[in-house]
């Protein structure tokens, strides 16, 4: 059994999560995440907002799930969010071009067209998987679910397949409001839909998933808000562009300075990106040595990319699995949706110097369009709007006139302006660089990172910050007595803000057993002993050993832990008696 198997099979005893709508045969690409799974998520979640929103003075924005048509049109998705699909002629069932030949061991390089999938299915003589009979053309299959908005079949809305839009949409708004503080990072936490073809990958490929992303908008003249001297030595394991085309390994470990030095990462942003998300998954378990950023190559990058390195760990079936990705998304995506939504959406920047500008503009004159046109002025002025003045004064300057539908209309509609200014500041279209992270994967790389065997018995090693239950106590007895001390010690662990595991009735060796199985870092036992002298024994979940404690400890002991102190360290610096 591999580990993968292992996980999977422990997250679906101890309800971490399990397929979804198991009781109607389940339908593939949809996970739920249970009652322990979702408090590990949870702190996940909170860890990543601490080092990616608060501790970067960010913010987050919270937007729909739903989007009309124009949004994912304007964003370039209907265009390009798409794979290549392959469907079998004899049973109907559908794969996705490149895992399907992967599976079969053919090397496929990323963004290949159908008909460079149809060459290697025909070269290599690929059949169905399932039934073995013949395969259709390839195809391009679109992975965004489509849906209507309200009563109305013509009003097409997509679910995002990204959180990131809603804060390109959004820009303009958030930069009023913050009074145009710049640069600006903005998060947003929530759902992602892709609509994947055949996923077959657990919570690794779903078609519902929880995104954490970052839009970082920033002046690409002046990318100097992060300070990256105290990380120059810092070293990271980086599969760039150079080295795979020499083929020439894994990966290359390089100091943050040679990154910068060899320009492999241009911006520094985005480069300090990379280093906290290394960090990140560290202290949740991941250790660097499983952990590399492989850069995409042109073809492999989503349309709106210039550059991309994919944060990926190591993972027991899979290989090497993408768990956030880096991407240079310069300003295609608010000069896309500034064109779209004929709004201006642009930031001013300092100039070294005054300079004179000449400023040639027209702007329509609704009232006289009106006058002309009753019938037309609400569709003329829509189209016009996706003009900035200064389009439009050259429209009207080279051809006398505009067209719009069939309407002709020459200067005499639009008031002209031609001035000299003297300007200190210029206009211009923020860049951004964004980090994005697979909540989903994440948790379950740290399921299967902290997954452990001793004997036939399973342990879960999470970091004691992250464990879903931070503390277990039972009583040794099935005694009131013991009970009642039990109680009242799991109520001042719950006081200070712990969540607190009781259980009791079953031998204690099976009690620790499962409380291993879901990864409580530590357990207290009330045993006769207990009465006379207000100890307990404190158990570690990972070595097994024992100490006695007072019980006017406990807390002290659990918060100790879940800073991030050891347990030896703990019960040393204690002084606690141990019971081995
Ligand atoms: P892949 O190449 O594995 O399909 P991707 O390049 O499409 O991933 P991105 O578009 O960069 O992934 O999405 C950002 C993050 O969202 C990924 O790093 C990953 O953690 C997560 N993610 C993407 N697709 C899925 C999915 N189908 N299920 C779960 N998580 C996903
Ligand atoms: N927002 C990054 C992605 O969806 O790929």
């Amino acid at each position: 059994m591999s580990k993968a198997d292992k996980v999977f099979s422990l997250a679906r005893r101890r309800g971490f999560f399990w397929p979804a709508y198991e009781i109607y045969g389940g339908v593939s690409g949809f996970y739920v995440w249970g009652p322990y799974g979702v408090l590990l998520k949870r702190k996940i979640r909170d860890l990543w907002r601490e080092l990616f929103v608060y501790n970067l003075g960010f913010f987050e924005i919270d937007s729909p799930t739903i989007s009309p048509y124009i949004v994912f049109e304007a964003s370039g998705h209907v265009e390009g969010f798409k794979d290549v699909m392959v469907t079998c002629k004899s049973c109907g069932k559908k794969f996705r071009a490149d895992t399907l030949l992967k599976e079969k061991g053919v090397e496929v390089e990323e963004g290949l067209k159908p008909e460079e999938y149809l060459d290697l299915i025909n070269r290599e003589g690929i059949k169905c998987p399932s039934c073995g009979g013949s395969l259709g053309d390839p195809d391009y299959f679109m992975t965004m679910f489509k849906t209507t908005i309200g009563p109305y079949s013509d009003a097409i809305g997509f679910l995002r397949p990204e959180t990131a839009q809603g804060m390109f949409v959004e820009f303009k708004r958030i930069y009023e409001v913050f009074r145009k503080r710049f640069p600006i990072g903005i998060a947003q936490i929530g759902r992602g839909f892709r609509n994947e073809i055949s996923p077959r990958q657990g919570v690794i490929r779903l078609r519902e998933f929880d995104m954490m992303e970052v839009e970082y908008f920033f002046d690409p003249e002046n990318d100097d808000q992060f300070d990256l001297d105290e990380y120059m030595d810092e070293t990271l394991n980086i599969l760039h562009e150079k080295l795979i085309r020499e083929g020439g390994g894994e990966y290359e470990t390089l100091t943050v300075k040679e990154i910068l030095e060899r320009g492999i990462v241009e911006h520094k942003s985005m480069l300090y990106f990379m280093v906290l998300a290394q960090r990140f998954l560290e202290i949740l378990g991941i250790p660097k040595s499983r952990q590399r950023f492989r850069e995409k190559l042109e073809g492999e990058r989503a349309h709106y990319a210039r550059k991309v390195f994919d944060q990926e760990v190591l993972l027991d079936k899979w290989g090497w699995v993408e768990v956030s990705g880096h991407a240079d998304r310069t300003n295609y995506d608010l000069s896309r949706h500034a064109k779209y939504s004929g709004e201006e959406i642009a930031v001013e920047r300092l100039l070294p110097e005054p300079k004179t500008v000449y400023i040639r503009e027209a702007y329509p004159e609704p009232k006289k369009i009106k006058e002309q046109y009753p019938d037309k002025i609400g569709l003329v002025m829509k189209e016009l709007s996706r003009y900035s003045p200064s389009e439009l004064y050259k429209i009207l300057d080279e051809n006398g006139s505009i067209e719009v539908d069939d309407v002709k209309l020459d200067k005499s509609f639009f008031r002209i302006v031609e001035e000299e200014k003297r300007v200190t500041v210029e206009k211009f279209i923020p860049h951004v660089v964004e980090p994005s992270f697979g909540l989903d994967r994440i948790t379950y790389a740290v399921l299967e990172y902290s997954y452990t065997e001793r004997g036939d018995r399973v342990v879960l090693s999470l970091p004691a910050y992250i464990a879903p239950i931070e503390a277990a106590v039972y009583p040794l007895l099935d005694r009131d007595d013991l009970k009642g001390v039990a109680a009242s010690i799991v109520r001042d662990l719950e006081m200070a803000g712990f969540r607190v595991f009781y259980d009791y009735g079953d031998s204690i060796g099976r009690l620790y057993a499962r409380g291993d199985e879901i990864g409580i870092p530590v357990a207290f036992t009330v045993d006769l002993r207990s009465l006379n002298d207000d100890t307990v024994t404190v158990r570690d979940r990972d070595s097994w050993r024992q100490y006695r404690i007072e019980i006017n400890r406990v807390v002290e002991f659990v918060e100790r832990l879940v800073e991030g102190e050891s347990f030896e360290s703990i019960a040393s610096s204690m002084g606690l008696e141990s019971v081995d």
